[in-house]
C-alpha cells in the first residue's frame, strides 16, 4: 500500500493507492472517517461495474449506505443535477455527522464535491476516483464545482476531502479516449515536477498501455505526491499551485475553439505543453532539446503534439477571452528542464511565432 499525505493541518488527509484496494474500500473507510451514514453518488458508466463492490464492501463494515446513479458525462455537472443531490440526501437524512463517496471520474468527484461541500453547509466526502485523470488530478486538492451555461467550474469552492481511496485496477476498463485524458497530466508532472517519473515514462511507453498499467502504482505515487506537496504549499492557488496548468493556456482555446467536441482534454493539454515549450525553448528560457524529448515521449504514448486545423487569430482570440474572464494577466507555465518549470507572465502574443 502506497499512502501520501495532504498536509494541510487540522484539515489534512491521507491519499490511499492499492492494486485491488475497492474491494476493502469499506474498511479503509471506517478506519479513517469513522461510523457514520454514507451517500454513495457515482454514474451510469461507473455503476454497473463497481457500486455493488463498494456497497457490499461497506455493509461488511458494518456502514449503512444509500446510493445514486446519475447518468455519465459531463452534462451531469450542472445545477439540476445538483438539486436531484440535494433532494436524495433530504430523503435519506444525511446529516452533518454523516459523509458522501464520490465514486467516478471528475464529473462525479466535482459534482459529489460540491454537493457535500454546501449540504448543511458542509459535510465530509471521500473520494473514489474511477478514472486517470481523477486519480492523478481531480481527486486530490478540493477544489470542486458545477458548470452552468455561462461557462465551466463558474460555480464552486475548496472543500478538501477527509480520504480519497485509488485503485489502479479500476483503469482497466477505461475507454482509451479518457486514458489518454489521464496520460496528458501523467506526463505533466514529468515535466514540471519530477524527472524521474519522465524517464519512467520514456522507458514504459513504447510498450503500451500493459507495460504502463504494469507500474501505475508507483506513477499514481509519483503524481499523487507531487500535487499533495503542491496543495499543500497552495492551497488557495495564488501561485504554486498554478504550474498545474502547465499546457492549459492553449489547450483551453482549443477545446473552445472546438466548441469541447473535437480534441479530448488530455489531448489538447498535451499539444498545449509542446507548443509552449517549443516556444521558450526557441527564447533560450527552456534548456534546448527539451521539446525534442517531450515530444519522442507524447509520440510514443499516442498523444498528439501538432497544432490542429484552427486559424491562429482563433486561438489567440479565445485565450484573450480566457485572460479576460479570470480578470488577469496570463500566467504562462515553462519549463527551465525537464522535471522543474516557473511562472512566467505573458500575453496572448507570446503564443503569436507559432501562427507566423
Ligand atoms: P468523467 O468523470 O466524465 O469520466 C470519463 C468517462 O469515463 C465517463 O463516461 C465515466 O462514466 C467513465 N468512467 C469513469 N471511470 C471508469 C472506469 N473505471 N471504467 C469505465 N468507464 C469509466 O471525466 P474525467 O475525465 O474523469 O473528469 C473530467 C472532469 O474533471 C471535468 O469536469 C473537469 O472540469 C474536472 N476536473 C477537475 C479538476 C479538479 O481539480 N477538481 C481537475 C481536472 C479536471
Ligand atoms: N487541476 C488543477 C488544480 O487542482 O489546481
Amino acid at each position: 500500500m502506497q499512502q501520501v499525505l495532504v498536509s494541510l493541518g487540522t484539515r489534512s488527509y491521507p491519499i490511499l493507492i492499492k492494486n485491488g484496494l475497492l474491494k476493502d474500500c469499506g474498511q479503509y473507510f471506517l478506519e479513517h472517517m469513522g461510523k457514520s451514514k454514507v451517500a454513495v453518488i457515482t454514474d451510469s458508466h461507473v455503476a454497473p461495474l463497481y457500486l455493488d463492490q463498494v456497497l457490499n464492501s461497506l455493509q461488511d463494515a458494518g456502514l449503512s449506505c444509500c446510493s445514486v446513479v446519475l447518468p455519465a458525462g459531463e452534462k451531469t455537472k450542472c445545477a439540476e443535477c445538483l438539486m436531484e443531490l440535494y433532494a436524495f440526501f433530504s430523503e435519506h437524512g444525511i446529516s452533518r455527522t454523516d459523509a458522501v463517496i464520490a465514486l467516478g471520474g471528475g464529473v462525479i468527484g466535482d459534482l459529489a464535491g460540491f454537493a457535500a461541500a454546501t449540504w448543511m453547509r458542509g459535510i465530509r466526502y471521500c473520494q473514489i476516483p474511477t478514472t486517470l485523470l481523477a486519480q492523478v488530478d481531480s481527486s486530490v486538492g478540493g477544489k470542486v464545482a458545477i458548470d452552468l451555461p455561462q461557462g465551466k467550474n463558474l460555480v464552486g469552492a475548496f472543500h478538501q476531502p477527509s480520504l480519497v481511496l485509488c485503485d489502479p485496477e479500476v483503469l482497466n476498463t477505461l475507454p482509451d479516449e479518457f486514458w489518454c485524458d489521464g496520460l496528458g497530466e501523467v506526463v505533466k508532472y514529468g515535466c514540471i515536477h519530477d524527472e524521474a517519473l519522465f524517464s519512467m515514462l520514456e522507458e514504459a511507453a513504447p510498450y503500451g498501455r500493459h507495460a504502463l498499467m504494469k507500474i501505475m502504482e508507483t506513477i499514481l505515487e509519483h503524481c499523487i505526491g507531487a500535487k499533495a506537496e503542491i496543495v499543500s504549499m497552495d492551497e488557495l492557488d495564488t501561485g504554486l499551485r498554478m504550474t498545474l496548468n502547465f499546457g492549459h493556456t492553449l489547450a483551453h482555446a482549443i477545446e473552445t475553439c472546438q466548441h469541447y467536441e473535437g480534441l479530448h482534454h488530455g489531448q489538447a493539454v498535451s499539444i498545449g505543453m509542446y507548443a509552449i515549450t517549443s516556444l521558450s525553448e526557441a527564447k533560450g528560457i527552456t534548456q534546448f532539446q527539451t521539446t525534442d524529448r517531450l515530444g519522442r515521449l507524447l509520440k510514443a504514448l499516442g498523444l498528439p503534439w501538432a497544432l490542429p486545423d484552427i486559424p491562429g487569430e482563433q486561438l489567440m482570440y479565445a485565450m484573450q477571452l480566457d485572460k479576460k474572464h479570470t480578470g488577469s494577466i496570463l500566467h504562462m507555465i515553462v519549463l527551465d528542464h525537464i522535471g522543474s518549470c516557473h511562472i512566467m507572465d505573458a500575453s496572448p502574443e507570446f503564443f503569436a511565432p507559432l501562427f507566423a
